[in-house]
């Protein structure tokens, strides 16, 4: 594949002259607000590293990986800043090659799916490597910060607890910070199947934010914020297999011991299916419908998911990989009724 076939914002594929060489020019606009922007960075990967060191202090993102806070100047190039930064630029670690890559298309496939996603996309370091970058969602146009917090913060925990709970404690609570929102709860449930269909084992407490409207003075949340954070963790190395059926935090919760609680559909099959979502659901006081409705449509939309894995920079490999594992968890929730 040349690297110039598909885009590296949206992975469509390229078919116009555009300005910006592997850029489309109507995705250069939403990302980045204009086509006049120079999309390739002007340092190295290692240059990266040492930026880091220096500038990251000051800045309002924490993760564990390491990132750089990026704004556009008026030279229309991406520079490095401690304030005022309008995006996060994350490169590969050195553990994980091409997790950039990997980053970018799975947030592509929760768009495709229907959850917002944050803005993102891939730039070129000098030197060629790519790096993921995404635009802040929690920065208003006025420069002004939307008031967010990860679900960690809700549950007023350390950082060391982000796994200790389970989803369906944090939908309990995502609940009662939200006032009790129906259409949030099933966004939350949306977001935990799509962890599983992408064998995403990372989606723990801190990956899971709420936001209030710039209006809303109220304690109550409004919404989840876009999602973030979203990878192919199975895909990432060999070495670090995790078993199908494996979620960041427990599914159920089990009121008598506190620990996960496994329905006697996954005792018997060894795996989620969707009726493990489906019985999250419930418990989150939410209709089956709309969490069916959702499954099926997986069915339906797995054509395109796979175009999207294609079509991504991800290494041959990483891709069969990631292929496997979507083909496999979407069928699995198929499997929405269990009889005993
Ligand atoms: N597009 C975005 N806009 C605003 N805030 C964001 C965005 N993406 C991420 N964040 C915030 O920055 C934090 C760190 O980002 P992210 O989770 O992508 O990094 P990480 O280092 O991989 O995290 P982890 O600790 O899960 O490994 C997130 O918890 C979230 O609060
Ligand atoms: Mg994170």
């Amino acid at each position: 594949m040349s690297e110039l076939t598909y885009c590296k914002i949206s992975l469509k594929k390229i078919t116009t002259k555009t300005s910006k060489p592997g850029y489309n020019n109507s995705e250069l606009k939403n990302l980045f607000g204009s086509t006049k922007i120079k999309p390739d960075l002007l340092f190295s990967r290692s240059e990266f590293f040492q930026q880091t060191k220096t500038k990251v202090q000051g800045m309002s993102i924490s993760g564990v990986q390491q990132k750089l806070s990026l704004k556009v100047n008026n030279r229309h190039e991406l520079e490095a800043t401690t304030e005022g930064g309008e995006y996060i630029l994350k490169p590969s670690p050195e553990a994980y090659p091409f997790a950039a890559e990997n980053e970018h298309v799975a947030m592509l496939i929760h768009r495709v799916v229907g959850i917002e996603t944050a803005l993102c996309g891939l730039v070129d370091f000098k030197g060629g490597e790519k790096a993921y970058i995404t635009k802040r969602f929690d920065k208003l146009p006025d420069g002004s910060k939307q008031h967010q917090e990860d679900l960690l913060q809700c549950f007023d925990l350390p950082s060391k607890d982000k796994y200790s709970k389970t989803y369906e404690e944090a939908g309990i609570l995502l609940n009662e910070v939200t006032s009790g929102k129906q259409a949030v709860t099933l966004e939350f449930v949306r977001r935990v199947i799509m962890a599983y269909v992408i064998g995403n084992d990372d989606m723990h407490l801190k990956n899971i934010s709420v936001q209030k409207m710039p209006n809303n003075k109220a304690i109550y949340y409004d919404k989840l914020t876009p999602s973030y954070d979203n990878l192919i963790v199975e895909a990432l190395s060999s070495t670090q297999k995790s078993k199908i059926g494996f979620l960041a935090l427990g599914l159920l919760h089990d009121k008598e011991d506190g620990d996960e609680e496994f329905s006697a559909s996954y005792d018997y099959f060894g795996y989620y299916t969707g009726v493990d979502f489906i019985e999250l659901a419930k418990r989150l006081g939410l209709k089956e419908k709309p969490v069916r409705k959702f499954i099926t449509k997986l069915a339906t939309d797995v054509k395109k998911i796979i175009d999207l894995v294609n079509q991504s920079f991800m290494p041959t490999e990483m891709k069969s990989i990631a292929k496997e594992v979507i083909e496999s968890r979407i069928k699995a929730l198929q499997n929405m009724d269990y009889v005993e």
